[in-house]
């Protein structure tokens, strides 16, 4: 969808991911929108206005008193002529001011004033983005239908790792694009899982030989993936315990690396204290080496044939379905090559899940690996819903939504 000569309020608060907001104009102004920056007293700290203005061809917007300009009420007039407000980086601080509509700034008062969508890329320590009070801010806001874009994980200027890092401009302009286009990957139903905890599984595990071999097998990680991500847009506080996966992890997401079976079990059992909600869409491998060998499995040592003897894993859907900690909604998929009712629902009651996705993975243009999916959903109630076919990303969304129905 093209963008061009679309107003946006680029908002720009102190923190040190302000260095990024200048790509993101760039980028703005690529696509031909008509960009204002704004910035915040703080923010010129950090990235001076001149920058900005040389960037956006337009002076910055910095004085809420400015008697020069729109007759003294720049916030108001900025906030009506304008088709959405971005705010990037948005400091813990600049968050909990927009909360609780605090206007005591030409920024905050432009996004108290203006009607048009709003997107908040935070940005901030790991421990300030984890504190309760920051994520009671971000479930609120997204609750009133904010956009919160990111943030993404990783190594922190400070020097410390986790989630709090601004997301990178690229990703902050997918979801420009996608608010301006309205188009059907957009987050859906913003806040609709608001104070919900959910610990999602996905990907393969690997299950070592010996230091240089393992079984596995071919989950991509897509479907979990693309499922924590529409959770997370619905506002749940979402962790996801993934095998290895060549994706990024979802913004906002929570996540906990586990390779083995066993790890994953361990990871998944020590989170879902407090879950309201789990989701296991990792294709767990049933069974692992007995014994793992210390040294490389050699050819010569054992001729023409070897045995391996395997020992079952254990099922991790089943364990938190029977766990004392039990989330209110358990759910498990079935990827079948065949007689998938019949198989999910005895998954449905062994596991004592309350929902099954099923999918046929002998229908090789959908399920493992590749980028769409159909899912007919069992609940041992009433007849099999079907998801029809899509991308796992759309899918992700019905599935969560499924899910958000079923906690209502
Ligand atoms: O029994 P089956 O492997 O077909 O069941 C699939 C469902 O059970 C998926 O939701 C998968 O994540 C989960 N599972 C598990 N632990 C296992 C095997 C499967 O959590 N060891």
């Amino acid at each position: 969808m093209s963008m061009s000569g679309k107003r946006i309020i680029l908002g720009i608060t102190g923190g040190i991911a302000a260095y990024k907001a200048a790509m993101l104009l760039r980028l703005l102004k690529k696509e031909n929108c008509d960009v204002t920056a704004v910035m915040t007293k703080a923010a010129e700290n950090f990235i001076t206005p001149l920058t900005m203005q040389a960037l956006s061809g337009k002076p910055v917007l910095r004085d809420m008193f400015s008697a020069v300009a729109d007759n003294g009420i720049v916030h108001i007039s900025a906030a009506a002529q304008t088709d959405l407000v971005v705010i990037a980086p948005a400091t813990a601080n600049t968050i909990a001011k927009i909360r609780a509509g605090i206007a005591d700034n030409l920024l905050t008062s432009i996004v108290l004033a203006t009607e048009a969508p709003i997107v908040i890329a935070p940005a901030m320590n790991r421990v300030m983005w984890e504190n309760s009070a920051t994520q009671d801010n971000i479930k609120t806001l997204r609750g009133r239908g904010f956009l919160i874009s990111g943030p993404a994980s990783g190594f922190q200027a400070c020097g410390d790792t986790g989630a709090g890092r601004m997301s990178e401009p690229e990703d902050i302009l997918k979801d420009i694009r996608s608010i301006l286009s309205g188009d059907a990957s957009a987050p859906k139903n913003p806040g609709k899982l608001s104070g919900i905890k959910a610990v999602i599984t996905a990907g393969p595990t690997i299950e070592p030989l010996d230091p240089v071999r393992y079984l596995s097998n071919r989950s991509s990680g897509k479907m979990g993936y693309a499922i924590a991500r529409a959770a997370a847009d619905m506002g749940a506080q979402v962790t996801l315990i993934s095998g290895p996966v060549s994706l990024e992890p979802p913004p906002g997401v929570s996540l906990i690396p586990a390779e083995t079976a066993l790890e994953m079990r361990d990871a998944v059992m020590n989170s879902i204290p407090g879950a309201d909600v789990f989701i296991g869409t990792a294709a767990v491998a049933d069974y692992r080496a007995k014994e793992i060998s210390p040294v490389k499995i050699k050819k010569s040592v054992h001729g023409g044939e070897i045995s391996l003897l395997l020992t079952e894993n254990p099922d991790i859907l089943s364990l938190v379905g029977h766990s004392p900690e039990r989330p209110r909604i358990v759910a498990g998929f079935a990827a079948e090559t065949g007689n998938l009712e019949a198989y999910a629902l005895k998954k449905l009651t062994a596991k004592n899940a309350d929902v099954i996705f099923g999918n046929d993975v002998s229908d090789k243009t959908i399920g493992f690996n590749s980028d769409e999916n159909e899912i007919t959903v069992f609940t041992g109630k009433g007849k099999p819903v079907r998801l029809p076919r899509a991308s796992k990303k759309d899918l992700g969304n019905a599935v969560v939504s499924f899910i958000a129905d079923m906690l209502q």
